[in-house]
């Protein structure tokens, strides 16, 4: 087995086309020679949300270029890749199918081997790629279309400790940044006008106090639809003041419920492993919002766990997570073949039951 891989990583999940190389050198740090992301929020704006017909051919059109763009930043060609990861779901069927067709053809072109890699599975072991961390450790993705808490015990071996019980936090942050007339994706968009009174309306906390660590966000955007009725507005517009409130309130109350819930997932950690988690790591697109990442910095010194948030790139879709999970799935013999199919659905956790409101999740994941 290689002790130095180099690996190429494709996404094409949702709405973001990313291609990376990543090169690992057991014993040493991993290095991103290059990551390269094509956004498509200007294709979808006007629509609000993401079109999977568009978002598919937008994939297929970006896939070949995204990764020359990729290899000449890292100063490779496609020869000195040792295998080529490709996410494989969850996702948008059309995205996923452009990817994983795109990456069987350099892999049938070029012999080299083909990695079909879990969406989820590569924003969970993103803490190893940034920071090294071993196994096992308590992870928590929060993203447009996901939200859970996983025991991360190897690359292929996950416990999913709870999760949001209706929207994902993300999709929480869209929706509401929509009801306000910001602009998409709506969670830098509410953190950046959350300069306001946090406390002048009060947003619920649901499930707080209640056993276990199940979440649930969307009873936050109809509260934030009544604060709005209750305000004054200029052609059709909310105040700035009102606006920076009513983002410092709903931002707050997100964070609480995340913070409060992180606080219990250590408890199921020990439940379900027998042992406490020395190290807890948050990831995904939501992870990349300031006040979260502090209210989980501070539950952590409080755990004495260490607290792993990497870089607000690589909580984003990225193609560097896939090559990295592809690295950690190379080394474990894990191939796949031609016929690796394309999942909408793929849980990464097939043995615990489905929460209650499964299956209604947005586009994004
Ligand atoms: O992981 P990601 O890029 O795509 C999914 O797999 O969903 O996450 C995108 C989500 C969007 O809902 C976006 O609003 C949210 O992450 N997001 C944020 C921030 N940056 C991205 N939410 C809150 N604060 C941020 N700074
Ligand atoms: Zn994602």
């Amino acid at each position: 087995m290689n002790s130095t891989l180099t690996v190429l990583g494709l996404e094409s999940s949702c709405d973001d086309t990313a291609a990376a190389v990543v090169r690992h050198e057991i014993g040493k740090p991993a290095d991103v020679l290059s990551s390269v992301v094509h956004g498509q929020d200007n294709l979808h704006s006007e629509y609000g949300g993401v079109v999977p017909e568009i978002a598919a051919r937008a994939h297929a059109e970006r896939l070949d270029f995204c990764l020359e763009e990729a290899l000449a930043e890292a100063g490779k060609t496609l020869d000195d890749a040792d295998a080529i990861a490709v996410t494989a779901g969850p996702g948008l069927i059309g995205g996923l199918l452009a990817g994983v067709s795109f990456a069987k053809g350099l892999c049938a072109g070029s012999g080299k081997p083909l990695l079909g890699i879990n969406h989820l599975a590569g924003h969970a072991l993103t803490a190893r790629l940034t920071d090294g961390v071993e196994f096992p450790y308590l992870a928590l993705l929060i993203s447009g279309g996901h939200c859970q808490f996983l025991a991360v015990l190897g690359a292929d071996r996950f416990i999913r400790l709870g999760g949001t019980l209706d929207d994902a936090p993300g999709e929480a942050f869209d929706k509401s940044a929509r009801t306000l007339g910001l602009p998409q994706p709506g969670g830098p968009a509410i953190e950046a006008a959350a300069r306001g009174n946090k406390d002048r309306f009060a947003f619920p906390r649901p499930l707080s106090g209640k056993h276990g660590c199940n979440m649930s966000f969307s009873g936050l955007k109809t509260s934030l639809v009544r604060a709005c009725d209750g305000l004054d507005r200029h052609n059709g517009k909310l105040g700035k003041n009102d606006i920076a409130d009513l983002c410092a309130g709903f931002q707050a109350a997100i964070t609480d419920i995340i913070v409060e819930k992180s606080n219990t997932a250590f408890e199921a950690y020990v439940e379900r492993t027998g042992q406490r988690a020395n190290a807890f790591a948050v990831c995904g697109g939501v992870a990349a919002n300031q006040t979260v990442r502090a209210g989980l910095n501070t539950l952590c010194s409080e755990k004495d766990a260490m607290f792993i948030a990497p870089e607000p790139q690589y909580c984003t879709d990225n193609g560097a997570m896939i090559a990295w999970a592809g690295i950690e799935r190379y080394r474990l013999g894990l191939f796949d073949d031609f016929n690796l199919p394309a999942h909408p659905r793929w849980p990464l956790d097939t043995e615990s039951p489905p929460l209650v409101g499964f299956g209604k999740r947005g586009a994004k994941s």
